[in-house]
């Protein structure tokens, strides 16, 4: 086994079906998982949902329903999209399972330990919407008038006895680790942002609740249970099996999450830590939102699109191309249906489908689907390898950087390059001119598919797999990419390809309406 990597997702709050953005985190993290799987890491990968907390009460109460019944139902709808879309996750967590709650409340106990929990009176403001507390002077006003918190949220005053964490005592502690770890606040803008509010000074935090009691008890403290955001932090501890023995994936190597909520995991929760003398987290890298032909999603706007829908509609590894393609990791991006479409059939079905099923037809038609023997080899075949080495090295680390576009920009390249290749060689015209030279240019061209396919696993697992499928490739880590005995061992096995269908089918532009 590798060296651990444990990535995280964010947990979703289960008061609705899930949206685009939540596919958007699960995708992204899920691409880095399998990359990591494949570059020999023993990797550990959690998501799951973020279940209680006053939100979840009142969208219970406002339905009617039992608050544990609608966390069951919505809760199967984010697992549900996870197996849809190809999430492979290790663990899927919800924060009502028993052992999130037992991890929850040792963790609570260690801070306690520490002397830095007391019990005061709360008033202050809180966004229901947000699950956060907010500052006045945070606060800003809406169209008529009204406070809002920075995140254009509702609030309302709030006033209970509740336990205090000693936040304040950790704002030196803070600052001076992250003056030691740069790299803990991704990307750049957001360690700004970040070190511009500690800088501003640190607030104690009210950390749990007496007006409602959905949630996870407060050890020896009858009538409180949890902050949502204490409990919800926990499950990256839980995952990792805190204080049930050793806890090989911990630290946490990633915590992905989206740009709203940076400071939850960046400032509480690595102070918590701090508290309880664990170890922290190594990357917290907040990633941007996803709107709707640049607007922001909203159930008013009626632009609220099911991912399912999406998927169903441009395919599992189509979705999952555009988002990682387009959108620029860190950045907020937008989709549309018609940019889906463009997208995926420029470069999945034209550029690199057709180039592997161009390519493995005419082998499986002119050749009986045997590999083509070495030929007549020419500069350009090895200029052409070397050309797809160094694109799937670009590839392998701007991901490993966490630069997902710009790794699929990189692939690209080695895309472009078999293309114009083909179209220097012309195989199919050598067919009947010069058999031994067609020879030479198929092999090349079966060499470098096969590395962009290993390659491009992560992004698009079912089109890629399938081209490994017809090509006998079993061994599919990085390590495979550089594999030069890999065809001759293949050849001289007598491999045989069967019948080549797309792996990345063609889309068609969608009519006037999309998806709802
Ligand atoms: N429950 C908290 C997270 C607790 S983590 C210990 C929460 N839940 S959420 O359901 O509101 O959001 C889940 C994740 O989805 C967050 O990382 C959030 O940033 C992300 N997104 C929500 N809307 C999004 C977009 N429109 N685009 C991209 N990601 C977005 O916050």
């Amino acid at each position: 086994m590798g060296e651990p990597f444990y990535i995280t997702t964010a947990i979703s709050y289960p008061n609705g079906r899930p949206h685009i953005g939540h596919a958007y985190e699960a995708i992204a993290a899920d691409a880095i998982a399998r990359f990591q799987r494949q570059a020999g890491r023993d990797v550990r990968f959690q998501t799951g949902t973020d279940e209680h907390g006053l939100k979840m009460v009142q969208t219970a109460r406002d339905k009617g329903v039992e608050v544990r019944a609608l966390a069951d139902e919505m809760s199967g709808y984010f697992k549900s999209m996870c197996d849809a879309l190809s999430i492979s996750y290790d663990r899927f967590i919800r924060t009502t399972d028993a052992d999130h709650h037992r991890a929850s409340q040792a963790l609570w106990r260690a801070m306690a330990a520490s002397d830095d929990l007391y019990l005061d009176r709360y008033e202050g403001w809180y966004s229901v919407r947000d699950e956060a507390f907010y500052d006045e002077k945070e606060l800003v006003e809406g169209q008529g008038g009204e406070k809002l918190s920075p995140q254009g949220t509702p609030v309302t005053w709030t006033a209970e006895e509740t336990w205090f964490f000693r936040l304040s005592k950790y704002e030196q502690p803070l600052l001076d680790f992250y003056a030691a770890n740069p790299d803990f606040i991704r990307p750049e803008s957001r360690r700004n942002e970040i070190l511009r509010f500690v800088e501003g000074g640190l607030s104690d935090l009210s950390v749990s609740r007496t007006s409602f009691d959905w949630g996870v008890p407060v050890p020896d403290s009858p009538g409180h249970v949890m902050y949502v955001w204490v409990d919800a932090l926990t499950n990256y501890l839980t995952g990792a099996g805190y204080r049930d023995g050793e806890m090989p994936h911990w630290p946490a190597d990633l915590h992905l999450i989206g740009k709203d909520i940076v400071r939850f995991h960046a400032v509480y929760w690595p102070a918590f830590l701090m508290s309880a003398g664990v170890a922290l987290p190594k990357t917290v890298f907040g990633h941007g939102f996803l709107l709707h032909r640049g607007e922001k999603m909203s159930k008013s706007l009626g632009n609220v699109v099911d991912p399912l829908d999406l998927a169903n509609a441009f395919g599992v590894d189509g979705l999952r191309y555009f988002l990682l393609r387009e959108v620029s990791f860190g950045q907020d991006g937008s989709y549309a249906a018609d940019a889906i479409v463009t997208r995926v059939n420029a470069e999945l079905a034209n550029a690199f489908g057709n180039l592997a099923q161009r390519t493995l037809s005419f082998i499986a038609k002119n050749l009986g689907g045997a590999l083509p023997d070495a030929g007549r080899a020419e500069v350009a075949d090895g200029q052409l390898i070397e050309e797809v080495v160094v694109a799937c090295a670009g590839f392998k680390a701007a991901f490993g950087d966490l630069m997902l576009s710009q790794g699929i920009e990189a692939w690209m390249r080695g895309v472009f390059a078999c293309n114009q290749y083909i179209d220097a060689q012309a195989p199919w015209a050598l067919r009947k001119t010069d058999a031994e030279r067609m020879h030479a240019v198929l092999g090349t061209l079966v060499r470098a598919i096969r590395m962009l396919a290993i390659t491009i696993l992560p992004v698009v697992p079912a089109g890629a797999g399938r081209v490994l499928d017809l090509l006998g490739v079993e061994d599919r880590s990085h390590a495979a990419i550089d594999d030069d005995g890999w065809y001759a061992r293949q050849a001289a096995a007598g491999f045989v390809l069967g019948t080549p269908t797309p792996a990345f089918p063609r889309l068609e532009m969608p009519a006037e309406a999309e998806p709802a």
